[in-house]
């Protein structure tokens, strides 16, 4: 674990809202683009204060908050429901809502539709969708409404079946080159910025040289123009399994389970509730309730 920044408690300086104008001024300029996950209103806010540039509400929502396996069977109302939330905690920060299995392979109308749902009633400014070539009708049709659309390409976790699991991609010249081809295609059709997720870092700086959106690693190396992490990767908050590429800058479940025993204990010893934890009742209020229980009794 690395020193802790030092963090300000005090109202921050106020912040322009980030916007996919300035996903693009921050790759003309080198900068690297932060972003994080979010899927609640206090981890929300306490990231956009942080100066986060962008919040993923992502759908490993299923896998990190609900405690699915993947991330298939999370809905589209499930994934509006946290958007909601983090809207309502994130004010600066570009809210890029992650649109969920199903909700845009079938027809680009349906995609079209979910999409703005997202911005309609998820309060988002921005979706993101899974795939290359295969998904450059919906994207089209999507950014064609207004609606900004961030591509993800690599390993992409809805296809986690065809894929064999959960494995690092672009591994091969070919897939590799495919891997370029399909980044060209997503800014061709539209997208303000593409997720590369598990590509050798090599292939993510080829990638991000060659397009002018800016690409968002997530172990893909430091040649990606951002960086993104699930939030309770980082924060150690989701303690099935650890993927390789993510640092740790807490243990939030051992630190949960800590305060959980505590807790615990304190009930149990009758250490808690303490005097400034209970609630007072003025004297002379307390002796007329006992006269009037006496009295009718
Ligand atoms: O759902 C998610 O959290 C994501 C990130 C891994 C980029 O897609």
């Amino acid at each position: 674990m690395s020193t802790p920044a030092p963090v300000s408690t005090s109202a921050p300086a106020a912040r322009k809202k980030v916007t996919t104008l300035t996903f693009r001024h921050k790759k003309e300029r080198r900068e690297p683009i932060t972003m994080l996950t979010a899927y609640d209103y206090p981890t929300a806010m306490a990231m956009d204060k942080a100066g986060v540039d962008s919040i993923l509400v992502g759908d490993s929502l299923a896998m990190v908050v609900l405690g699915y396996d993947n991330t298939l069977p999370v809905t589209m109302e499930e994934m509006l429901h946290h958007c909601r939330a983090v809207a309502r905690g994130a004010k600066t920060a570009l809210l890029v809502g992650d649109m969920p299995f199903m909700s845009y392979q079938v027809s680009v109308e349906k995609a079209t539709r979910n999409a703005g749902r997202f911005l309609q009633q998820g309060g988002m400014d921005a979706v993101k969708l899974e795939g290359g070539r295969e998904r450059a009708d919906a994207i089209r049709s999507i950014t064609r409404a207004g609606i900004p659309v961030m591509g993800h390409l690599g390993l992409t976790p809805q296809s986690v079946h065809q894929l064999g699991g959960f494995r690092a991609q672009g591994k091969t010249a070919i897939a590799a080159k495919r891997l370029v081809e399909d980044a060209m295609i997503l800014e061709e059709v539209g997208c303000f910025s593409i997720v590369l997720e598990s590509v050798p870092a090599r292939v993510a700086e080829l990638i991000s040289k060659r397009i002018s959106i800016p690409t968002i690693g997530i172990g893909a190396g430091a040649g990606c123009d951002g960086q993104v992490l699930v939030t309770h990767d980082l924060l150690g908050l989701f303690d099935r399994f650890t993927p390789k590429f993510v640092k740790k800058y807490a243990n939030f479940h051992l630190e949960m389970q800590r305060a959980f025993a505590d807790y615990i204990e304190d009930v149990e010893t009758k250490r808690f509730p303490a005097q400034e934890h209970t609630v007072e009742m003025d004297d002379t209020e307390w002796d007329s309730l006992l006269e009037e229980i006496d009295h009718r009794n």
